[in-house]
């Protein structure tokens, strides 16, 4: 569009030029919007898309292992590990969202940290659009964060409280060199207009803002370094109910517009089911099931996923009751049981759990289970 646009029709056309974007990238080039960065920048995205098809894999994790020594007496020797997350394997394609779901300590956190190598990692890879970010120098790693960001829970921990929201915004924006002085407003302005938030709000400081406030700005923040790769790590598990729906689709909003993927870690199936295309459920540091949403819910496998699922309350008071309980403790991830770590909680053991650790193998396309009685290569309970 060569015709000048006023500033108040700009933001308009931006967005109505973001999702013509994900519907038909060749009108694209003719409806680009030139005022906005967050949309030049589609426009190098857009072409990047036209040559690599939804199918490709922006994030490809293998056998990520993240082992903490545990050290002890005077010396501080190192007496053992703790495996937070252990041979850990996805892929995450462009455009979609993979839940990440399991008990409190099951390392998921560690696992997205380890992802964006804010936590090293033991072992394995992490391939984001085919480069092991693991083994790249720092320099490199610094330029490949801004297209990977983080969302966390608690937005008033993740702002200083020192700083105004503008401010925040504009550090990222610094930080990574993204654009001139001269543009930072403009492009302020914009992100906070993208999450919902107006013009004014850029001179409060946290402690002025509303938790779901706080929390839209953590998103303009993690926005303005124009990711691909967003992880948000139970980010909307502090805000109540009304607040949560409207961060929810805020998010799937900006997904459609950026072509955003998520690595969705929550403990809330229930949002999981609203928001993930696919979902791995961890137990103890492994993923024990990955599956398409709509196949996980309806026909899950492992007994972890069946109670996990079977404790989701549904709203229909008639409905009976039909929870899988699960049994005991979690155990110490210090002390993992030998065999399959589920074995101790797990209604279905059998001898050969006892000694044998279940691989996650293929059920049937696109859905994987780790189990000796319910996975694909099963033995019979007579064992
Ligand atoms: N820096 C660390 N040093 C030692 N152990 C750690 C460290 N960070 C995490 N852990 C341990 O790793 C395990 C996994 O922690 P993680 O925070 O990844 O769990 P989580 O699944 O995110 O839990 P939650 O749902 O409560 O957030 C826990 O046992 C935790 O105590
Ligand atoms: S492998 Fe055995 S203990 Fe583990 S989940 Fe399956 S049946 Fe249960
Ligand atoms: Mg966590």
């Amino acid at each position: 569009m060569s015709q000048p646009r006023d500033a108040g029709s700009h933001d308009f056309v931006c967005r109505l030029a973001c999702m013509e974007r994900s519907r038909a990238r060749a009108i694209l080039r003719r409806v680009a919007c030139r005022l906005c960065r967050l949309c030049a920048r589609n426009d190098s995205l857009a072409e990047r898309v036209a040559t690599m098809s939804r199918d490709d894999d922006i994030l490809e994790v293998s056998d990520l292992r993240v082992w903490f020594p545990v050290r002890d007496g005077l010396l501080r020797r190192r007496v053992g590990h703790l495996r937070a997350v252990d041979d850990v394997s996805f892929t995450i394609k462009r455009g979609e969202t993979l839940g990440l779901v399991g008990e409190s300590g099951c390392g998921k956190t560690t696992t997205g940290r380890a992802i964006l190598r804010l936590q090293s990692a033991t072992a394995g890879a992490v391939r984001f659009e085919g480069v092991d970010i693991l083994t790249i120098a720092k320099r490199d790693m610094r330029r490949l964060r801004a297209r990977m960001q983080i969302v966390f829970q608690d937005p008033y921990s993740s702002l200083d409280p020192r700083m105004t929201v503008g401010a925040s915004i504009a550090e990222g924006l610094q930080a990574h060199g993204l654009c001139k002085r001269s543009e930072f407003d403009s492009t302020i302005q914009h992100l906070l207009s993208v999450v919902g938030l107006t013009r004014e709000m850029r001179r409060r400081h946290p402690h002025e803002l509303s938790g779901g406030q706080r929390q839209r700005v953590v998103i303009a923040r993690a926005l303005a370094t124009r990711p691909d790769l967003v992880i948000c790590d139970e980010a909307v598990s502090a805000l109540d109910v009304s607040v949560r729906a409207q961060i929810l689709n805020l998010l799937q909003d900006l997904q459609e517009q950026f072509q955003l993927s998520y690595l969705f870690i929550a403990h809330d199936l229930a949002v999981v089911e609203h928001m993930a295309d696919r979902v791995a459920v961890m137990y103890l540091g492994r993923v024990v099931e990955l599956a398409e949403t709509d196949e996980l819910y309806v026909d899950p496998r492992h007994p972890y996923t069946r109670a996990l699922l079977s404790a989701i309350p549904d709203p229909d008071p008639r409905k009976p009751l039909a929870r899988a309980l699960l049994q005991g403790e979690v155990p110490s991830p210090l002390n993992l049981p030998s065999g399959c770590r589920f074995r101790t909680r797990c209604p279905l053991a059998i001898d050969r759990c006892t000694h044998e650790e279940p691989a996650l193998l293929p059920v049937r396309s696109g859905h994987y289970v780790a189990c000796h009685v319910t996975g694909s290569n099963a033995t019979s309970n007579s064992d």
